[in-house]
């Protein structure tokens, strides 16, 4: 494997010393980069994730075209319900629908044991590629939905506004709600080995929608199911994203998952959350992504806003708090990227003092 020539995104999950804070964004490759919607035009989504050369171009192309320090695997959460037999498909203007959504006890038991190495070969092929033509430039970040927000979309069949079947469903039969999860869970583990087995540097877990759930369901649904993925992953030292949308109140509660590090949305300041933590975890975030609309000095404000948040010294990784929005500017996006490399060099100084000596 070729050696990485830039590090310093997995350094900074892991806390050590950088010259600089790292930089990516969730979703960076997608629609809002023309040289995505060239391909998308010739090519359907889940086509495009199944097909290894494919998702390795554009997997490749926000490396190459705004400079960020990592890229990710193009893929998506939904093909592990997939590969669990659900029918996925992927509606214009709509988003992603299971036409066959689990309502019963039948369903649950339907749902089948995954082996990531032959039911989801193409994305270990896609990751293989991809390292391959990355060529040692930036890690490689591969990725998974957390159980719970699987659940939601394999029950509702879609994204939901009031996620009233799922809550239906946890409410009134826990047991069985319970019984999905773990299978879930099982996939997930199996899953994210499999990326690392296949070259990924770092994993991240998407809780998008443990933010829907009270402090104490966000628990029993969501967060023991994180710590026992955590648990489970077989890994060498690639560092554990765990991005939960909307659970601010506990982030020491979230630390305890055994995660590496803890993604941020941006209703919450970063600096907080890190004087909270006590260096438990890394931190990953957090300006908001439709800051990504307004004009770059603007942009430029919030990435120091943001530095000075998060204050001195190792363990912030620069993203977005959610993913980067389809209809923003291209150009905003490289601003963004350039102004963080810019501006947080002097965040480090010490570090780099320390480093000369
Ligand atoms: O970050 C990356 O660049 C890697 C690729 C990636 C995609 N989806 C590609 C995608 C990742 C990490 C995801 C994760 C994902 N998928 C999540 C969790 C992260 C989040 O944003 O909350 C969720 C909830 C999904 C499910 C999903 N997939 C939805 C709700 C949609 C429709 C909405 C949308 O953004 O279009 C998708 C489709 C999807 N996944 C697209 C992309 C590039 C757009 C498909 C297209 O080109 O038409």
């Amino acid at each position: 494997m070729n050696k990485l020539r830039n590090d310093l995104f997995l350094r900074a999950c892991r806390g050590d010393e950088t010259e600089r804070t790292p930089v990516w964004i969730m979703r960076q490759a997608g629609r809002y980069l023309p040289q995505y919607r060239i391909i998308r035009e010739k090519h359907d989504f889940l086509t495009m994730c199944k097909t290894h050369e494919l998702a390795a171009q554009v997997t490749l192309q926000p490396v190459d075209i705004i400079g960020v320090d990592a890229a990710i695997i193009f893929s998506d959460i939904l093909i592990i319900p997939e590969a669990m037999g659900m029918h996925l498909e992927m509606h214009e203007g709509k988003g992603p629908m299971f036409h066959n959504p689990v309502r019963t006890k039948d369903d649950v038991s339907r749902l089948k044991k995954i082996d990531p190495w032959k039911d989801l070969k193409y994305v270990m092929d896609a990751v293989s590629l991809s390292k391959k033509e990355l060529d040692g430039r930036v890690p490689l970040i591969g990725f998974s939905g957390s159980p719970w927000t699987l659940l939601t979309y394999m029950i509702e069949g879609k994204g939901s506004k009031n996620f009233s079947i799922v809550k239906k469903l946890i409410y009134n039969y826990p047991s069985l709600a319970h019984e999905i999860l773990n299978k879930l869970t099982e996939a997930v583990a199996d899953c994210l080995s499999a990326q690392i087995e296949a070259g990924v540097d770092a994993v991240q877990i998407f809780d998008t929608w443990g933010g829907i759930l009270s402090p104490g369901d966000f628990e029993e649904f969501s967060l023991q199911y994180i710590t026992k993925i955590i648990s489970l992953i077989i890994r060498k030292n690639e560092p554990v994203i765990f991005f939960a949308k909307g659970v601010n109140y506990d982030p020491v509660k979230l630390a305890s998952t055994g995660a590496n590090v803890l993604g941020i949305d941006w209703t919450v300041e970063i600096g907080k959350v890190r004087n909270v933590l006590q260096g438990r975890t890394a931190l990953q975030g957090n300006m908001d992504p439709t800051i990504l609309y307004a004009n770059k000095e603007r942009i430029k404000n919030e990435v120091i806003k943001i530095l000075k948040s998060y204050g001195s010294g190792s363990g912030h990784i620069f993203n977005l708090g959610h993913g980067i929005l389809p209809d923003v500017d291209p150009e905003n996006a490289k601003a963004l990227v350039d102004f963080v490399k810019e501006e947080s060099p002097r965040f480090h100084l010490q570090e780099s003092l320390s480093k000369g000596k």
